[in-house]
């Protein structure tokens, strides 16, 4: 409980699946990545313990759906997420990442985490449903999703499940930050009603959709859980990502120069395009080395729906398993010196987001992220359109360390940014 990044690393000394107890519940947590990876592939698991929890506040979406229903609503929302569709985002991401960088003065600090935070649900708003999420909107959301991250973050740690139901402040806090987002939802979805056009984004896609064999639509139940789900998967995952990336930039000139002359050779004053994301390929390796370091979901957890063998052990119907990206891809015998931000490490590296057995930021097999080229997509096109006119300092103060309490954030990111001059 005190120190779990530290804890989920030191199983991995204790074999390929080892048992271990989470109060009453025996838990099988796998550190072999090929048998990780032989989890994900499976059709024979639901989505286990975290899914249970996420329930309860985010109800039926994507992440928390299992079978044929998650099938289906996948297909639904999939052609949304199709490259080609991502291409047109582009230029909306580019102009966001534009006018926030447009609010900063030279020389005076920002709160990097917020100001990340921020663009990401600017983005998924913009782009997933056509609307500029109004200032207010964007406020209580961004104010609301990490309070409701963490409260997830502390049951999902607590599987005896009484922490939640005490009335402290912490949970107080938790189910008003529930009630606020599904306040801002439920008027996203209204407007929508309201206006009746077809915008061609995940919102119409899902006010409209209909089941090709009872031809029966989702209701507004579904629909509020899936535009939850997307504000919760898709904000502050892509966001953290980002500020991470920033931080080791500039806790390393020599990372950042290359950074930097790669985007003034590719793109010199020009605005980036869909064309210029596979030529910034010292940019991408930053991208990658962060996700490596920081992936978002640093527990993932899976049950058997019958049963099942891993390697040489036999697991029943129902048994609860438990893996870490974070200790995969820290893991020192697959990346020598894990600790060290270090993009040369995919320098030559080809092989895709789901090549690498020991490399799941986004999960993979059936339930791989839907959103995993949006997202890189999103933080090249806004590392590269900061890369051309800013630089950003760190500022002096007590060292940024990882907050592990939901996602993988910073605790803290004050930094102030530096104008760069012209040629
Ligand atoms: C750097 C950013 C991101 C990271 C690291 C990330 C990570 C992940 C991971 C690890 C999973 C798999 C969970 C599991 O297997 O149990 C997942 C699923 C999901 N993600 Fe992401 N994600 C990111 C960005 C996004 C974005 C931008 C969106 C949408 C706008 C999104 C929407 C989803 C959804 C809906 C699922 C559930 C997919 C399913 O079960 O079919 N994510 N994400």
């Amino acid at each position: 409980m005190r120190s779990p990044l530290r804890f989920v690393e030191t199983l991995r000394s204790h074999g390929d699946v080892v048992r271990i107890r989470l109060g009453p519940q025996p838990v099988h947590w796998v550190n072999n990545p090929d048998l990780v990876r032989q989890v994900l592939a499976s059709g024979s698991f639901t989505r286990g313990a975290q899914g249970d929890k996420l329930r309860i506040v985010i109800g039926s979406g994507l992440v928390t759906i299992d079978g044929d229903l998650h099938r289906r609503h996948r297909r639904l929302m999939q052609p949304a997420f199709h490259r080609a569709r991502i291409a047109g985002y582009v230029e909306t991401m580019r102009e966001l990442t534009t006018e926030m960088t447009q609010r900063w003065r030279d020389g005076e600090r920002i709160e990097a985490d917020r100001e990340f935070a921020e663009l990401t649900l600017r983005v998924v708003g913009k782009t997933l449903f056509s609307t500029h999420l109004a200032g207010d909107l964007v406020d209580e959301v961004v104010r609301s999703i990490p309070l409701m991250l963490r409260g997830v973050g502390r049951r999902i740690r607590d599987p005896i499940g009484l922490r939640g139901k005490l009335p402290t402040p912490a949970n107080r806090e938790f189910d008003s930050a529930i009630r606020r987002l599904r306040k801002v939802v439920d008027r996203i979805i209204a407007e929508y009603r309201a206006g009746g056009d077809d915008h061609g984004d995940v919102a119409s896609m899902l006010l409209l959709a209909h089941d090709e064999e009872t031809g029966e639509g989702l209701s507004n139940q579904e629909i509020s859980d899936e535009v939850l789900t997307l504000l919760t998967a898709g904000t502050e995952t892509t966001a953290n990502i980002l500020a991470w990336a920033m931080h080791h930039l500039a806790e390393r000139p020599e990372v950042e120069a290359r950074l930097h002359a790669e985007v003034e050779a590719v793109l010199g004053d020009r605005a980036v395009t869909a064309e210029d994301l596979a030529s910034l390929r010292y940019l991408h390796a930053i991208v990658m080395e962060a996700l490596r370091l920081y992936p978002q979901a640093w527990i993932l957890t899976r049950r058997a729906l019958a049963p099942v063998r891993l390697g040489d052990i036999e697991l029943p119907t129902g048994a609860s398993i438990y893996f870490s990206p974070y200790a995969l891809q820290r893991d020192p015998a697959i990346y020598p010196n894990p600790d060290r931000f270090d993009p040369d490490r995919w320098a030559d590296d080809r092989s895709t987001l789901t090549q690498r057995p020991s490399f799941v930021p986004f999960g993979g097999g059936r339930r791989q992220c839907i959103g995993d080229v949006f997202a890189m997509t999103e933080l090249t096109v806004a590392l590269a359109t900061i890369a051309q006119n800013w630089r950003l300092e760190r500022v002096s103060g007590p060292p940024v360390r990882i907050d592990s309490s939901s996602t993988l954030k910073p605790s803290h990111l004050p930094m102030t940014p530096r104008h760069k001059p012209r040629g």
